[in-house]
């Protein structure tokens, strides 16, 4: 299996703390990782086997001029590149309580920059467990990725990647 590249944003909070525990996690494989505020988003087009991560910061996050976020630069040339071939899982931080009429929403804009790259989108998961009343990241009875809640449920972080470990990682190549 060729490398997995991680890439999410933002930096030194939730999503930061569980990218580092999901590269831990994948003994098995190499990963290399990086900071979306950081990075070029064509850098991947180097790997076939792709992470991305990312939280939900309020509806007004995406456009907003006042708000300065790490994913400003990476999304936009996101959806312009040609990702056929590859796969692509998404993991996606929330907060079901505060924000149950938006859980996890940014995963699911994730989910849709993604569409017209033509990756082949992986490690959707049902709803099982999770409480929550609308998501954008919530298809077809589906999550588009794996949602996660360090406000309420952290206690549930580290089982919840671990079975979504196992079922993305013998789908990547
Ligand atoms: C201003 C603000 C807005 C938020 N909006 C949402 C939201 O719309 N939906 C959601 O699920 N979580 C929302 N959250 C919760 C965060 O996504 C959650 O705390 C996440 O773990 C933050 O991760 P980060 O520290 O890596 O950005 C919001 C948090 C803040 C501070």
């Amino acid at each position: 299996m060729s490398k997995i590249g991680l890439f999410y944003g933002p930096e030194g909070g939730n999503v930061d703390k569980v990218a580092k525990t999901i590269a831990e996690k994948i003994i098995s494989k190499k990963v290399e990782v990086f900071l979306v505020k950081e990075t070029d988003a064509d850098k991947l087009k180097e790997y076939s086997n792709i992470i991305l991560g990312i939280s939900t910061l309020g509806k007004h996050t995406w456009s907003s001029e006042n708000t300065v976020n790490d994913w400003d630069e990476f999304l936009p040339k996101l959806n312009k590149l040609d990702l056929k071939g590859k796969k692509v899982a998404l993991f996606g931080l929330g907060d079901h309580i505060a924000y149950a009429d938006f859980f996890v929403d940014s995963m699911g804009d994730l989910a849709e920059t993604i569409k017209p790259t033509g990756a082949e989108l992986i490690g959707q998961i049902s709803d099982e467990g999770y409480e929550f009343n609308e998501s954008r990241a919530f298809i077809d009875g589906r999550f588009v990725g794996l949602p996660l809640d360090e406000d309420f449920e952290s206690d549930l972080t580290e089982e919840r990647v671990e079975n979504w470990l196992e079922i993305i990682l013998p789908e990547f190549e």
